[in-house]
């Protein structure tokens, strides 16, 4: 099938490489034209596994193009996609802007009939809007075209993205006429495999489906950062407890992970934006605010243990911060509570030794040149006359340290532990004073 996809951001550019892989003539469209000229030479301006090589094969193939023409694009695309940004407004919700934008252009050009997909996370009501944006268009261009807009929403997971989009858990295809649930039943076929995946509902459905996913995940973690708040002070282990509760079906082991709260792009602005939805609607969004509100408090949890440990006194000090991207296998730092740490450690007079295997020249873009931070090479460079070792993100090769190592390399021997990566028996035995996450230490 002929596809366009508008937004070659993370959502844009791995559904376009995977649709491309299976098959379907892709054509993505993006306003930036260095991007768009470094897409059509393969340089993939994310670091997403799995991602270069698949935009490169099917590059080469001829099934998957890059341009920032519009109009072109839309005169290929039988089914088009709106993967654009939707950052956060002053008030947390969504900014429909580009959305819009790419809708009236979508009006502006479209000459054969169409599906338009709303593919980036948009608030409930948002499709009446493209398609009132499209027909407005149409009218002042005096022509008549038949075009259906519908909502199907992207669940991948940043660092498994290309894992994601290939095999799906679930195709949520919002849309009310027949002709465009079957178009798209046609262009996911190929990842409907096996057993049913796809989900058909009407548009609205879609579109809070997709929210409620992301605000669900984002409450099962802030609920266990409460618990492992309550464990810190009751002498409990959350890991322990986070074992005893998980092995229930009903509760499950993933996201429950307590930590230095959760960033990225989506959790953070989809809680918030979900929340403003309700409060539109006159419902005040009670579990959503303190979903928030823990998350907020969680991300300045690392550095409230800094300093209790050090009695306040962090002015002068040195500290090793191991991962900067806002989880593993990602070089994203949006909303990463890396940046809070940081900041804070800053702001007491500290210097900051970091070190992340992929987001240091995010890293570099975002702080610039500055006396009080060091980006290094290796987790080993940044021990390097460093006071304490603080860990933010959980990626592999922090896992299973030398402590021996850190503990000769450190000046006074301290890690403080942001995603419970290891046991503290077996920190404490060499030689160094560990704090984690709601361990009671
Ligand atoms: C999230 C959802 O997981 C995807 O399903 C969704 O499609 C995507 O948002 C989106 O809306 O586009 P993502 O933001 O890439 O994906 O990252 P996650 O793996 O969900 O992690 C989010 C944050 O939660 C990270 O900071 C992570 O460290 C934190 N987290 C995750 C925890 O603190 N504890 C956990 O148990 C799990």
């Amino acid at each position: 099938m002929r596809v366009t996809i508008f937004g070659t951001g993370y959502v844009g550019l791995v559904t376009g490489a995977c649709l491309a892989d299976v098959g379907h003539d892709v054509v993505c469209v993006d306003v930036d034209e260095v991007k768009v000229e470094g897409l059509n030479r393969g340089v993939v301006p994310i670091f997403e596994p799995g991602l270069e090589p698949m935009v490169k094969a099917n590059h080469a193939a001829g099934r998957l193009r890059f341009t920032t023409d519009a109009a072109t694009a839309i005169a290929h695309g039988e089914v088009i996609f709106i993967a654009v940004g939707t950052p956060p407004d002053e008030d947390g919700s969504a900014d429909l802007r580009y959305v819009l934008e790419v809708a009236r252009t979508i009006g502006q050009h479209i000459e054969r009939p169409a599906v338009v997909v709303d593919k980036s996370t948009v608030p409930v009501g948002t499709a009446d809007k493209v398609r009132e944006a499209i027909a407005t268009e149409l009218l002042v261009r005096q022509v008549e075209v038949p075009f259906s807009v519908a909502s199907n929403p992207e669940f991948l997971k940043e660092g498994d993205a290309v894992a994601d989009c290939m095999r799906p858990d679930r195709i949520v295809i919002g849309a009310s006429e027949p002709g465009a649930v079957e178009k798209l039943k046609r262009l996911y076929a190929p990842f409907n495999r096996n057993h049913e995946r796809i989900v058909v509902m009407d548009v609205r459905s879609a579109e809070l489906t997709k929210y409620a996913a992301n605000a669900m995940l984002a409450t099962k973690i802030s609920f266990m950062n409460e618990i492992a708040n309550i464990a810190e002070r009751v002498g409990a282990d959350v890991e322990m407890v986070r074992q005893g509760i998980g092995s229930d079906p009903r509760i499950g082991w993933h996201f429950i992970y307590p930590g230095a709260g959760y960033g990225g792009s989506c959790f953070p602005k989809d809680v918030q934006a979900l929340a403003r939805t309700a409060q539109q609607h006159g419902i005040d969004p009670r579990l959503l605010n303190a979903v928030e509100s823990v998350n907020e408090h969680q991300k300045k949890h690392l550095f409230e243990l800094i300093e209790r440990h050090y009695g306040g006194k962090l002015k002068g000090r040195t500290f090793a911060v191991w991962g900067l991207a806002f989880k593993p296998n990602t070089d994203d730092m949006r909303e990463a509570s890396s940046r809070r740490l940081l900041q804070q450690l800053w702001d007491a007079g500290a210097q900051v030794r970091a070190y992340d295997p992929e987001a240091r020249h995010e890293a570099q873009r975002i702080f610039g040149e500055r006396d009080d931070l060091v980006l290094c090479e290796s987790a080993n460079a940044a021990l390097i006359d460093a006071d304490a070792l603080v860990v933010v993100t959980e990626w592999k090769p922090f896992r299973s340290p030398d402590f021996s190592r850190i503990k000769r390399a450190l000046r006074d021997a301290a890690i403080f532990d942001g995603r419970n990566l290891y046991l503290p028996e077996e920190v404490e035995a060499a030689g160094i004073a560990y704090y984690g996450i709601g361990r009671g230490r």
